[in-house]
């Protein structure tokens, strides 16, 4: 039985398969339709979500499966003091594989440890979101034909924003990729994904907090939100929340061939006059997501892929 709590989880040819599953899935869609015919997913979701867990629910949906799950902790025994490693020996009997999101970095791992079935990382604090770095590297390959020889530059919270800390360990792994990362100093990537990910890797790298500059070296351009609810002290939240905004003028310094890509929600932080910019992709990228989750729940499921 296989778990997916951090992108390097998966190998890069077994991603390369995970993404031709999914997008073979894209273009046979009815194919799959039954699939999953008296499987079932937990959602366990102690942190907000839309588009995580109602795309994990739609994924197995439209593989004949059923879904149930808690959208909340409040609504859960959690509020009365389980454990995750409780809670997970009772779903095991309820479902065939969950997916988890947590607030506290490690829990989804807390939970494999006490699981008879597989478990997904949905995301868990600031640490990684290993799901939603399959949807970007699906959104990628899509746009680019391509996950290696590219400039990616990353801009807004680098050092809550789980989904960047993923994405970059994912990409390290091909060749040729260099990195823009665009912050503030005050959220700057984590020290360990600059010492032991990049520096340790030989990545080509640097920092920035001018986003204007960056703009005509990227091939894509990853947004973040800045995060409310990682900050500690509301005051540096509102000093910070609008350092980066993406509009009309600022994608004229970008090239034709560039693409947008967001993990959402979204903010301030892109304007929505962008998203009629064909260059804009981060609408696409939540479509590729529920994809790439059907083919992860049929990887782990190990269901045999129809003729
Ligand atoms: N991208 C993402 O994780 O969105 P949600 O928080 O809505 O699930």
């Amino acid at each position: 039985m296989r778990h997916l709590l951090n992108p390097l989880d998966f190998s890069v040819e077994e991603i390369s398969q995970l993404l031709d599953l999914a997008s073979d899935i894209e273009h046979h869609l009815p194919k799959y339709a039954h699939v999953c015919d008296g499987k079932k997913i937990a959602t366990l979701f102690y942190e907000p979500s839309t588009r995580t867990r109602l795309s994990f629910e739609s994924a197995m949906l439209s593989l004949g499966g059923s879904v149930l799950g808690f959208s909340s902790a409040d609504s859960s025994s959690a509020a009365k003091g389980e454990s995750v490693a409780d809670t997970i020996r009772m779903i095991s009997c309820y479902a065939d594989i969950c997916a988890m999101r947590h607030p506290k970095e490690g829990a989804p791992l807390v939970a494999a440890n006490h699981s008879s079935i597989p478990v997904i990382n949905a995301g868990d604090g600031g640490h990684q979101h290993p799901t939603q770095t399959l949807t970007d590297l699906m959104t990628i390959r899509s746009l680019l034909g391509r996950l290696n020889g590219m400039t990616v530059g990353l801009c807004g919270d680098l050092k809550f924003g789980r989904t960047v800390h993923s994405l970059i360990n994912a990409l390290v792994r091909y060749p040729d990729i260099r990195f823009i990362l665009i912050s503030p100093p005050e959220l700057r990537v984590p020290e360990y994904i600059r010492e032991d990910v990049l520096k340790a890797k030989n990545i080509e790298f640097k920092e920035a907090d001018n986003l204007d500059e960056a703009m005509p070296e990227l091939d894509i351009l990853y947004m973040t939100r800045v995060q409310r609810e990682r900050f500690f002290n509301e005051e540096d939240y509102i000093r910070l929340k609008d350092c980066y905004i993406l509009d009309k003028a600022k994608m004229k310094l970008a090239r034709e061939t560039m693409f947008v890509l967001h993990p959402l929600p979204r903010v301030n932080e892109i304007s929505v006059e962008v998203d009629s910019d064909p260059r804009a992709a981060y609408f696409r990228q939540v479509q590729y997501g529920v994809y790439v989750r059907m083919a992860l729940i049929m990887t782990l499921l190990e269901v045999e892929k129809p003729c």
